[in-house]
């Protein structure tokens, strides 16, 4: 496995890459990388002929009272997680190399950003946009995958490369759960062993909306009690919101339908966590 810190370096090499007529496939992550994140390099590397993992903590996308400092770090640990996953390039560029003094130019996708996580992290998805903008124009992939965890960062990213004109195509893969549900991620290590028990209502409460809408509910209205009515169970869980939405435009529905998105935020302790189910 190659590793490349240079900029400059990574972009040449993709090109040469791309001169030779070689697939890339691109995994862009900030890291502490876990099973989420090993299933996307498997499936990246199915579908590529060079596969280029980026792990880079984006300051950009931390609000001024967010969690960059204290963010798991584990160099060590993500170096052998991407060689067990056969990864080609393992890009690791430096903050002040992607920000240097000067710096000036952000992508804002409208309308998209502002609502559901958008509310309580202005400035988050700009930030996501910026760094997966300037990652794409480094490597260059003919592929980029992506968690549906983070759904509604999948659905600006989507809406960035289609609008920019980009070229990549957008490849968005399931969740990854643990065994009681929860979805992996690199801030589940923040829960202590209690709050980490009550974390798994989050699932159950969408698995309850899903059931729901299965037996015939369809008021997104009634859905979303459904949702609250499982939270109760676990008063340490505060939820942000329970926005049940079209996959798209992200716009709120009176009425779910085949393909509606149900995403939820909530707060365990210091912890946020987020999930989501499409219907
Ligand atoms: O999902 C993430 O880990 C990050 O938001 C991403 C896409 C790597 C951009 O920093």
């Amino acid at each position: 496995m190659k590793i490349i810190e240079d900029i400059d370096e990574m972009h040449h090499y993709a090109m040469q890459l791309r001169h030779e007529g070689k697939a890339i496939g691109f995994v862009p992550t900030m890291g502490a990388l876990h099973e989420g994140h090993l299933s996307l390099m498997r499936q990246a590397r199915e579908a590529s002929e060079h596969l280029v993992v980026s792990i880079f903590v984006n300051p950009a996308q931390f609000g001024p009272k967010e969690d960059y400092k204290e963010y798991p770090r584990d160099p060590r640990g993500d170096t052998g997680m991407t060689r067990t996953a056969d990864v080609d390039t393992l890009f690791t560029p430096s903050p002040s190399a992607i920000y240097p003094e000067g710096y000036r130019t952000y992508v804002d996708v409208e309308g998209l950003s502002g609502v559901m996580c958008g509310r309580t992290r202005p400035g988050h998805f700009r930030g996501v946009a910026t760094i997966v903008l300037k990652l794409l124009n480094i490597v260059r992939p003919h592929k980029a995958f992506f968690g549906q965890k983070d759904y509604q960062q999948t659905v600006i990213i989507r809406r960035m490369t289609k609008d920019l004109h980009l070229g990549v195509d957008v490849m968005v893969l399931p969740t990854v759960r643990e065994a009681d549900g929860l979805a992996m991620s690199s801030r589940n290590q923040y829960l202590n062993p209690e709050d980490r028990r009550s974390a798994a209502i989050l699932y159950r409460s969408l698995q309850e909306a899903r059931s729901q809408f299965d037996k015939g509910e369809h008021s997104a209205e009634r859905l979303r009690e459904a949702i609250l009515g499982t939270l109760k169970y676990e008063p340490s869980v505060q939820l942000e919101y329970a926005a049940i939405v079209h996959p798209e435009t992200l716009e709120e529905v009176r009425e779910a339908g085949q393909g509606t998105v149900i995403a939820i935020a909530a707060q365990i302790g210091r912890t946020r966590l987020i999930d989501n189910i499409l219907l």
